[in-house]
């Protein structure tokens, strides 16, 4: 087994297949920044179907099991589905999902499923038209956002997993919405403390929700219990309602980081290969890969990367809030 300098396996992949978006969430993309006229990475510099099909057999090989195809937003992305194709051909991948936005889903959510998706996870912060406007930086509604939910439902992409940030002078008010609204439906809500991700994200301590204060206000209403996690290392901390009605979740990577677990890597966009969330960057995989560089030659580069890994940035916050400025990778070259 590959291991790094902790102990931690490499199991998680983050692929992200482009970086541009639709909306302009300020925690990601204000739009003041990422205005009409930004220069995202161009084509040429972008991996290919083919070029990241190849090196996900190779990170499968050095121990991945778990895909998940992010941006951007990744159904902006031409042809999706002929890379969720390709993916699900490789031997070894046991959970290939994807998380969106939930914009274009309608009309790809069938065509995700038949090219072997077997999940989707949607990105929504508020039920509230006018308060997820503001929060999607376009003022778009979220009646398109549940009809999408719905489409997956429907081709049988589950479990549906809803994922929300939470920022407190912001959509404080759509933990008891949120919970209510999916209850008894199937799809599990995740409730996310806001990060300090990238470098532009104007990111303060006291907007931070704590999960603790999101798992107390939805069990006053209905109450909740704690679930085991379904694997080692997994972000969300689960609940059900004792009623019935279902799982929730939350994301607390900001009161209980989870470094100590973390198996996620993640290939950008332009193919390098972040060993964390926090990454300034990583090595580049595409150059040698256009280059002509052997199959050994790639494993050998992702498996030295792998073992070198110290990264535990959540943890070193923690402990040291405020962390010494220092650049990141920015969440839309990630995608979380
Ligand atoms: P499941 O596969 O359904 O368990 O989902 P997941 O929680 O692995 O993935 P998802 O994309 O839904 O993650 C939810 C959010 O958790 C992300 O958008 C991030 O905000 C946060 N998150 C995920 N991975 C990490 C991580 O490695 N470090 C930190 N600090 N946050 C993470
Ligand atoms: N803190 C927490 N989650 C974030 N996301 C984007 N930016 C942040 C942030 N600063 C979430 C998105 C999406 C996932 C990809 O990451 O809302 O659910
Ligand atoms: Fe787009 Fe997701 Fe970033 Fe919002 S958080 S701007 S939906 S990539
Ligand atoms: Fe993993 Fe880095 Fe997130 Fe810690 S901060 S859980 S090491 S990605």
């Amino acid at each position: 087994m590959i291991a790094d300098q902790f102990q931690r396996p490499l199991r998680d992949l983050r692929l992200s297949v482009t970086d541009k978006c639709n909306f302009r969430c300020p925690y990601c993309m204000p739009i003041e920044v990422y205005g009409d006229d930004y220069q995202f990475s161009p084509k040429a510099d972008i991996l290919t179907f083919e070029e990241i099909e190849r090196l996900t057999r190779l990170l499968v090989k050095a121990g991945v099991e778990k895909v998940r195809i992010t941006g951007g937003e990744p159904l902006v992305r031409k042809n999706l589905a002929d890379l969720v194709a390709l993916l699900g051909d490789i031997q070894g991948i046991r959970d290939l999902t994807l998380t969106t936005n939930g914009w274009f889903l309608s009309e790809q959510a069938q065509a995700l499923k038949q090219a072997g998706l077997h999940r989707v996870t949607v990105s929504l912060d508020s039920l509230d038209d006018v308060v997820f406007g503001r929060m999607n930086g376009r003022g778009y509604g979220v009646q398109r956002v549940l009809a999408g939910i719905d489409a997956a439902l429907a081709a049988g992409l589950k479990p549906v997993k809803v994922n929300a940030v939470l920022k407190r002078s912001e959509n404080h008010a759509a933990i008891v919405d949120l919970a209510r609204h999916f209850r008894g439906t199937g799809v599990i809500v995740r409730f996310i403390e806001y990060m300090d991700v990238g470098n532009r994200n104007g990111w303060r301590l006291d907007e931070v929700v704590p999960s603790a204060e999101v798992i107390a206000a939805i069990h006053r209403q209905w109450p909740v219990e704690p679930l085991e996690a379904n694997y080692r290392g997994e972000v969300a901390e689960r609940y059900r309602y004792r009623d019935g009605q279902g799982e929730l979740g939350v994301i607390s990577s900001i009161t209980q980081p989870f470094c100590g677990d973390c198996t996620r890597g993640r290939l950008t966009t332009d193919g390098r290969l972040l060993t964390c969330l926090f990454a300034e960057t990583g090595p580049n995989l595409r150059d040698p890969l256009r280059e002509g560089a052997s199959d050994e030659a790639l494993f050998a580069l992702i498996t030295g990367t792998w073992r070198q890994r110290t990264d535990r940035y959540s943890e070193e916050r923690t402990a040291n809030t405020p962390m010494r400025p220092r650049r990141k990778i920015e969440m839309y070259q990630v995608g979380g």
